[in-house]
């Protein structure tokens, strides 16, 4: 037996050295956490052969992910935002809902989400600080042979006209500014009053605004509208509408903007439209219909 053929594990060396780590790994460890640990330890030493940093370097990224830790709170998730960024939290959304073509697609949730909104009847206006370019929103949710869905309960959130949500600004915005809560009818239909939504700045007074910047990379969201929609039997659809006109859909800093989630919107300057649904003129106009698929129901068509 040669000195190497004795030891119970490999000594650590450059050229095997994600080998050797794995080789620690149990044997009777869940295969699932096997699997994940030995692929990241596999293409994180592979990074660090290819970038071969200097300890100065190794350092900075210690000290990135300590900063990163150190800016989460409650309200701010700055491990979320880093995904975020990175196109991460794309992938593993776009990994995990693989739906037919026809069916609504998902986006990123973010971070501004808020449970337990009470729910509002069709027609209320969710901007309660009257800034904006009012936006009416008459939307539809059907499953994927076209069928109405009744009962839907759909959560909307966005920012207000000044690129904050409500949340960002307790004190200063009223609390559930530009947030509902609505339920399909027997047509799937339910319908809310906005305002035009804006593009805005995700948080960037942290570690990843200055990763952000160091890369050349601004902070801008794609102006959009979140939506949750959630039926008995359906898969949940997490989404965005995007505003059509806004500068940023090629360009948004999460990687959210899909083809399919950009909107119609229309201007319309008629009182006689305007008067019934309680808005003045002019006001925007969308009319959006959510696909779901059925629980079970595969990728394809
Ligand atoms: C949002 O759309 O609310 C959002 C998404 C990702 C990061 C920050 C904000
Ligand atoms: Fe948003």
């Amino acid at each position: 037996m040669n000195e190497i053929e004795k030891r119970a594990f490999p000594l650590f060396n450059e050229a095997h050295s994600a080998d050797i780590v794995n080789a620690r790994i149990g044997s009777d460890v869940d295969p699932r956490a096997r699997q994940i640990a030995e692929t990241v330890v596999r293409h994180l030493h592979a990074a660090v052969k290819e970038i071969e940093p200097t300890h100065e370097e190794w350092l900075a990224a210690i000290r990135f992910l300590t900063e990163t830790g150190h800016m989460c709170t409650d309200w701010r998730q700055e491990f979320i935002l880093l995904s975020d960024v990175l196109g991460v939290s794309m992938l593993v959304d776009a990994i995990n809902h693989r739906r037919p073509e026809t069916a609504t697609e998902n986006t990123i949730l973010g971070p501004f989400f808020v449970d337990g909104v009470p729910l509002s009847t069709s027609g209320t206006n969710i901007c309660l600080d009257g800034k904006g370019e009012p936006l009416v929103v008459q939307a539809q949710v059907v499953d994927i042979d076209g069928v109405p869905v009744k009962g839907a309960i759909i959560d909307v959130w966005q920012t207000n006209d000044d690129g904050f949500y409500d949340v960002q600004q307790k004190g200063l915005q009223p609390d559930g500014n530009l947030r509902g809560k609505f339920e399909s009818d027997a047509q799937g239909r339910y319908w809310f009053q906005t305002v035009k939504p804006r593009d805005y700045p995700i948080p960037a007074d942290g570690p990843v605004g200055k990763l952000l910047a160091k890369l050349g990379r601004h902070p801008n969201r794609a102006a959009h509208i979140h939506f949750i929609i959630q039926a008995p039997g359906y898969e949940t659809v997490i989404t965005h509408i995007f505003s059509p006109d806004c500068p940023y859909l090629d360009e948004d800093t999460v990687f959210g903007v899909k083809e399919s989630l950009i909107g119609q919107f229309e201007k319309l300057d008629d009182p006689l439209l305007a008067e019934p649904l309680g808005v003045t003129c002019p006001f925007w106009l969308t009319t959006p219909v959510f696909v779901l698929k059925p629980v079970g129901h595969g990728a394809g068509k």
